[in-house]
Parts: C-alpha cells; structure tokens; sequence
C-alpha cells in the first residue's frame, strides 16, 4: 500500500470522528505488520479529558485483535500545522513499535514522514 492509500483511509476515518467540542475532525490509519489496517478517529467527551485520540483508538483496535507489530500509521488533520500525534499518542504506540512510520497531514494535503523514534527519543520503559 502506498503512502497515498494509507492517507487517503486516515481522511475517510475522520469522517466518523465525534468532536462535538474541538470542531477538529482527526482520522488515524495503522497498518501492521502483516498488511491489517486498522481506523481510528477521534472521540471527544464532555469530561474533556476523556477524549480519546484517533491514534490510540486505532491502536486498541489492533492490540484488541492480536496485533502489536506496526509499519506505518498516518494521520489525517487539517490545520494550519501538520497533525502530528500528541506525547501520550506517541509514548501509546512506542510500547509496540518504535521503528514504525509516522505520516502526518496538514489542509491542502500535504504531508511529512518521520519514525516514531525520531519523534520520540528516550522514551519511558522499564
Ligand atoms: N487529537 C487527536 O485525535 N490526535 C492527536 O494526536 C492530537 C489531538 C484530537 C483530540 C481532540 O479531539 C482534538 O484533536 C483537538 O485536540
């Protein structure tokens, strides 16, 4: 699957975001390892810190499948900045796979790629 493809899933995964209060539609597409892609999208509370981002639905999804092993995952969001997956997010997927491919949108379409070691070094582990 390319990029594009990968993207284009996270843009269609927004559609079902629930954002009622940010008005910020975000949508997450994860492939793992043996091709799976799996959808998240953002779901918001009243309880505003119970928000759940796309990314970490779309990896319970996986994990509550079975699957832990990550290629890629892309994030669709358009602001003005590139949507790029919030520390808890970040810290969420470097448990399973921190050489996978982080690929973040901004309005327009336009994208940047990182792994997710670059976006977050010295993690916490024990
Ligand atoms: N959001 C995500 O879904 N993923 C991120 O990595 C950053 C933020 C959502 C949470 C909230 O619903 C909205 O974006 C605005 O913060």
């Amino acid at each position: 699957m390319t990029d594009k493809d990968l993207l284009t899933k996270a843009r269609e995964a927004a559609q079902n975001a629930y954002v009622p209060y940010s008005h910020f539609p975000v949508g997450a597409a994860l492939e793992c390892e043996d091709g799976t892609v799996y959808l998240g999208c953002n779901v918001e509370n009243a309880a505003l810190g119970s928000t759940i981002c796309a990314e970490r639905v779309a990896v319970c999804k996986a994990v509550s499948d079975g699957r832990m092993k990550f290629k890629r995952i892309a994030v669709h969001g358009e602001g003005e900045n590139y949507c790029m997956p919030c520390g808890a997010c970040r810290q969420f997927m470097i448990e399973f796979s921190p050489d996978m491919e982080v690929l973040c949108t901004k309005a327009g379409g336009r994208y940047v790629s990182y792994t997710l070691s670059q976006l977050m070094p010295y993690s916490f582990s024990y």
